[in-house]
């Protein structure tokens, strides 16, 4: 049985990011009890016992088969007693009693409806629950402050809680790439994100722009933005600027989140319906990332925005710790020579590491 959860007689590497996790999986029912109650963690502040169970749950999109007993978690790396306990309920009962306790809790329930709105995050959706806000109408009838953001959020709350279908998302990318190309030939448009890792469907459409041509690429984002604008094409938007290499040195970019200093532009896009004639209404609104890298930043750029976010954390985490190197999605530093590793290409980030490069479709951790 050990022969079988370790191929080719090895251990399960302990960090993520020197595994092979593919988009499907057979243990579904144990991966889905640990997150909600790593999400349940991360709504109550949680966070390290949020990521004690996501990584539980990782451990376990990696391995080759089903689980099949509690004893085959022996030889697997970052499984705690509390997730144990999990694992064996599913596997005896096919469900963890925790769990649904969880899932049916109105804080739970409350806090996954206001999470789920553009522009909210935990600490919002915390403070309002507090103050016994339980609905969407509550949010409105109650004249909850909000922001513009939130706002649109609101105001788009079914369509972007509705998945975004591969086929909208190559749409959109479409829409974008005609825009960059008016502006500055030779740009490009990459898809990235969930569905650079192969899933068929997402929360929102992640595009990276880039120009071969380092410095071509400043003053793309605005203008791109206000064309689509122009054409009725967004429904909103706010837009960051750069501010990378406005500081000396490397930074660990705040070391728990994953926010960049690219110019970049959040928005919700009102994207024509595909499903002809038919169709009940003519658009659908869908939530758009457009980031802009410098060529010579690319590479970290498209590895840091493919993910998963836990995929992210743990090479981050490995370079740290394994490396003595600061990855971030503008650059990898090399804190023993004091230097900075160029790359023009993710393999070479993989390398630089000394890790195998893992492809896109096998970051699903
Ligand atoms: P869905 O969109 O839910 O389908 O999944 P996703 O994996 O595409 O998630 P998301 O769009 O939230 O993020 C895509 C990737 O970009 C993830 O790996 C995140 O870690 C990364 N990401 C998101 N926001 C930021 C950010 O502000 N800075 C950086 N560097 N990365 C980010
Ligand atoms: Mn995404
Ligand atoms: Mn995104």
């Amino acid at each position: 049985r050990v022969a079988e959860l370790a191929p080719h007689g090895r251990q399960m590497a302990p960090y993520a990011c020197q595994r092979r996790t593919p988009l499907l999986h057979s243990n579904q029912p144990l991966t889905e009890a640990l997150e909600t109650l790593a999400e349940e963690a991360g709504f109550s502040g949680s966070e390290g016992r949020s990521l004690a169970f996501t990584r539980a749950a990782s451990v376990l999109k990696a391995l080759p088969g089903r689980l099949g007993a509690l004893e085959e978690l022996g030889s697997l790396p970052g499984i705690g007693e509390h997730s144990r306990r999990v694992i064996q309920d599913v596997l005896e009962d096919g469900v963890c009693a925790e769990v649904e306790r969880v899932k049916l809790s109105e804080r739970y329930r409350t806090m996954k409806l206001f999470t789920k709105i553009f522009g909210v995050g935990v600490r919002t959706a915390s403070r309002w629950y507090q103050e016994g806000l339980r609905t969407l109408l509550d949010l409105q009838e109650r004249n909850t402050k909000l922001t513009r953001q939130q706002q649109a959020g609101l105001r788009h709350y079914g369509d972007l809680n509705t998945p975004v279908e591969r086929s909208e998302a190559e749409s959109t990318s479409r829409a974008v790439q005609e825009a960059v190309k008016r502006f500055l030939p030779g740009a490009s448009v990459t898809l990235a994100g969930g569905f650079r890792r192969g899933k068929p469907r997402g929360h929102d459409v992640d595009l990276l722009l880039t120009h071969p041509e380092e410095g071509r690429e400043v003053g793309l984002l605005s203008r791109v933005v206000s064309w689509l604008d122009s054409q009725g094409l967004i429904l909103y938007q706010h837009s960051q600027e750069n501010s990378y290499g406005l500081r000396e040195g490397p930074e660990p970019l705040g070391g728990r989140d994953v926010m960049d200093r690219f110019e970049r532009c959040f928005s919700i896009f009102r994207l024509e319906a595909q499903g002809g004639p038919g169709a009940p209404r003519g658009w659908k609104a869908v939530r758009v990332d457009l980031v802009v890298a410098p060529v010579s930043q690319f590479p970290f750029a498209l590895l840091g925005w493919t993910g998963s976010r836990h995929f992210e954390r743990e090479l981050r985490r490995f370079a740290s710790r394994e490396r003595k190197m600061v990855l971030n999605s503008h650059a990898l530093y090399d804190t023993r020579q004091n230097l900075f590793l160029p790359a023009t290409s993710e393999e070479e980030i993989f390398q630089h590491l000394g890790l195998e490069y893992v492809p896109p479709a096998q970051r699903n951790a």
